[in-house]
């Protein structure tokens, strides 16, 4: 089973966005797919799945040992879970919690310099985590970009200064759409064929090549 924790510092950085089109790209993809909010503030995708009567259930836990709580609520009944969380910034409990649980972390990361600027505290609180998960590993983790405007030559800046850094950016990159950003309360449909729908499948191969080399 996957679990997917979407994570970054701050609000407002395209969490519940990219959590919600992950989990329709792995039920297009025919996976058994759960959504959970661990977002208790704002609920956004739990709301979402109400508004649109999506075809994936979605619940709640917004807790801080969301770690020992998953694993009970959810058995095996599940090929990906998708954990929408809170910003870093204000819940880091929780987001640590999800983190020890997550067997990835996905990174929304719109390139510009104060977003870019955010992303050391998120290796930080991985690295934090290491220590408390059975393996002693931080989970496997990548950046998405998003928001990218075409033809910004920033976009590939920022890509080879964090893979320089050793940070994992995945191949797909998600622009700047106004389809994505009234995505919210809407149903989906074709979102394999768009970049969330690549970056997710992309996800999928990380844990392939992590089992190959394991
Ligand atoms: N790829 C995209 N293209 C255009 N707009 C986007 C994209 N992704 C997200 N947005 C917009 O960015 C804003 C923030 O997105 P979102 O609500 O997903 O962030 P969040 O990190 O979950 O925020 P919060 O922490 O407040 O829950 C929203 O207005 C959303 O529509
Ligand atoms: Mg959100």
């Amino acid at each position: 089973m996957l679990v997917i924790a979407v994570v970054n510092l701050k609000g407002g950085s395209g969490k519940t966005t990219l959590a919600g089109h992950l989990c329709q790209a792995f039920h297009e993809a025919g996976m058994r797919t759960l959504g959970v909010d661990a977002d208790g503030e704002n609920e956004s995708l739990q709301s979402w799945q109400a508004a649109a009567d999506l075809p994936w259930p979605v619940i709640t836990l917004a807790v801080s040992n969301l770690h020992k709580q998953l694993p009970d609520v959810v058995g095996d009944r599940y090929d990906v879970i998708v954990i929408d969380t809170p910003p870093m910034k204000a819940q880091r409990g929780t987001v640590a919690s999800a983190m020890r649980v997550a067997t990835h972390v996905l990174i929304p990361m719109c390139p510009s310099p104060i977003e870019h600027d955010r992303l050391p505290a998120v290796r930080e609180l991985l690295d934090e985590v290491a220590d408390l998960r059975p393996d002693g590993k931080p989970p496997t983790h990548a950046v998405l970009l998003i928001k990218v405007k075409p033809r910004a030559a920033s976009t590939q800046v920022y890509r080879e200064l964090m893979t320089d850094a050793g940070v994992t950016v995945l191949n797909a990159q998600v622009g700047d759409l106004e389809r994505f950003r009234q995505a919210w309360a809407d149903p989906m449909t074709g979102i394999l064929d768009t970049a969330y729908g690549a970056a997710a499948m992309e996800l999928l191969d990380l844990t392939d090549r992590q089992e190959v080399s394991a």
